[in-house]
């Protein structure tokens, strides 16, 4: 009846009742799917998540004895043997910490439901991580680490106050968490390079963690990685870039009124997808998220999610395109030099991949006012979880901000080349949160 395929899309798209079982059939396969695939990985360790609950805080580091193991780490003179062994030990305490985490967030976000402990593989992720950053040779002695010894869920994210409200409650930050966690699961399980950016760049440096009023993570990588990021995760077809934005509505109205996933069970590593974005500027971005969390409006994507930006590389530079619309910094392109070698930094209770010149970094990945983002903190311009942008947009000095959010102190040590990080709390007599790393020039900070 209908020959014009485009006419005959739009007809399912506005069909509410072919849509609906559609969307279930759907959900059905992915995962489905996903059970299947996941029965075929071969890891070479266990995929049991549940540990021993309820954790117990005895095995945990003091501020002193952390501070002792970084000062060996990066001692020149301490043997590789020895490294690997305090290296060992930080991770071990690190996965008490997710250990911990996992268990609050999962008695404060679902009544200790035991779906929500095996949602993340915490061994798995460690193995992943510590495999990729392990001081195997001397080569790979690190450049970066450091530990936040005591994450608190309920204590760490319970700040919203009058300065800065936020709409990221304690259960958002789990969730987005979570996600990020099961995000680096896949990255290193199809072997894909990955690091911070933008945002998430700011808030490993300047609060050990999410910049406390934003809403999402943001990585940047090899856009000759898309088909595997693809392939990783399910494609959820997109829609909204093909289709005029009325029909969009439409499709999103309904799912968002029927097929929305249920608020009380976590994502899981089988319901992420990821959502080929493509702004005015024609610059495309994938989104990752579950299929579990609520939909956002007018939009065909979930939140919490994590936008992942490709980015070109030649033998040198890695550089993003389109140069001048592309919404990072001045990323006409940085030397490869400056990016490499990636290392650790602290992501709430979390390790993740930094790019290793942070003052060039900052500067090519992060879309800079007037003033530096050690001095200047500004908040959100877009509001991701409304799909829209923020009613009022401000700026104050960070200085400002330091009796209410936790904020990092930076000490570098010119004749090591060394630079020391703590986090600053507020009405904390302790700072929770130790790093420690080779740094070439002192940046200007806010504490
Ligand atoms: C990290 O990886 C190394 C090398 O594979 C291994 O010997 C070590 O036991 C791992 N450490 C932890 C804490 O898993
Ligand atoms: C939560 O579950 C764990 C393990 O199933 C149990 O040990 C713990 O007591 C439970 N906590 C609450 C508050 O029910
Ligand atoms: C933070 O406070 C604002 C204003 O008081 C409120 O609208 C918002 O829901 C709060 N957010 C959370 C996560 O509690
Ligand atoms: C890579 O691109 C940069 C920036 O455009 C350029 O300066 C450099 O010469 C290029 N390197 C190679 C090997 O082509
Ligand atoms: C989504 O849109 C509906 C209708 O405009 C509105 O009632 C609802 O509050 C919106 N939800 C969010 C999360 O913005
Ligand atoms: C700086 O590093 C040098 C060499 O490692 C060390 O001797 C010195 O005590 C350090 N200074 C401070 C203030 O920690
Ligand atoms: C803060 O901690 C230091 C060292 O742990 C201690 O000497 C000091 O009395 C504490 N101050 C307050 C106000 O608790």
């Amino acid at each position: 009846m209908y020959t014009n395929p485009v006419i005959y899309a739009r007809l399912i798209i506005n069909n509410r009742r072919f849509w609906i079982p559609c969307m279930f059939l759907f959900c059905l396969c992915a995962i489905t799917i996903a059970i299947q695939q996941s029965d075929k990985v071969e890891t070479p360790i266990s995929t049991q998540v549940l540990q021993d609950f309820p954790y117990s805080l005895s095995n945990s580091l003091s501020y002193n004895e952390v501070k002792l193991l970084l000062d060996q780490l990066f001692n020149s003179e301490t043997s590789l043997l020895n490294i690997q062994s305090i290296w060992n030990k930080l991770i071990e305490v690190w996965r008490e910490i997710l250990t911990k985490f996992l268990r609050d967030a999962c008695e404060l976000c679902h009544q200790n439901d035991s779906y929500c402990y095996e949602s993340i593989d915490i061994n798995r992720y460690i193995y992943y991580i510590n495999e990729s950053f392990y001081p195997i040779n001397e080569i790979k002695r690190p450049v970066g680490m450091g530990i936040y010894y005591y994450f608190d869920l309920k204590t760490l994210r319970s700040v919203n106050n009058s300065i800065l409200p936020t709409d990221v409650s304690q259960c958002d930050y789990f969730h987005m968490i979570q996600l990020m966690m099961n995000v680096q699961i896949i990255l290193h399980q199809s072997q894909i390079k990955y690091f911070l950016t933008k945002g998430t760049l700011i808030g490993v440096l300047r609060h050990h963690d999410v910049i406390p009023w934003d809403t999402d993570i943001d990585l940047f990588i090899p856009s000759s990685a898309t088909q595997k990021i693809l392939r990783a995760f399910r494609q959820l077809d997109s829609l909204s870039t093909k289709l005029p934005l009325k029909t969009t509505t439409a499709t999103t109205t309904t799912e968002s009124s029927t097929a929305r996933a249920p608020k009380d069970r976590p994502s899981f590593q089988n319901d992420l997808i990821v959502y080929r974005f493509i702004n005015v500027h024609k610059v495309t971005s994938y989104k990752i998220f579950s299929l579990r969390s609520p939909i956002v409006n007018r939009t065909n994507y979930r939140w919490p999610k994590i936008d992942i930006f490709p980015y070109e590389e030649n033998a040198t530079h890695i550089y993003a395109y389109p140069k001048h619309q592309h919404n990072l910094g001045t990323m006409n392109y940085i030397a490869k030099t400056n990016v490499e070698p990636i290392y650790l930094r602290i992501l709430g209770p979390l390790l993740v991949p930094s790019p290793r010149n942070l003052r060039l970094s900052i500067k090519a990945m992060i879309k800079l006012g007037r003033s530096n983002v050690f001095y200047a903190c500004e908040g959100n311009t877009f509001l991701h979880r409304y799909n829209r942008g923020s009613v009022e947009t401000w700026r104050i000095p960070c200085k400002e901000l330091q009796n209410s959010y936790p904020l990092v102190k930076n000490e570098r040590n010119a004749t090591s080349s060394l630079c020391f990080e703590e986090l600053k709390f507020p009405h904390l007599n302790q700072s929770l949160s130790l790093y420690k790393y080779r740094c070439e020039e002192d940046l200007q900070r806010t504490l």
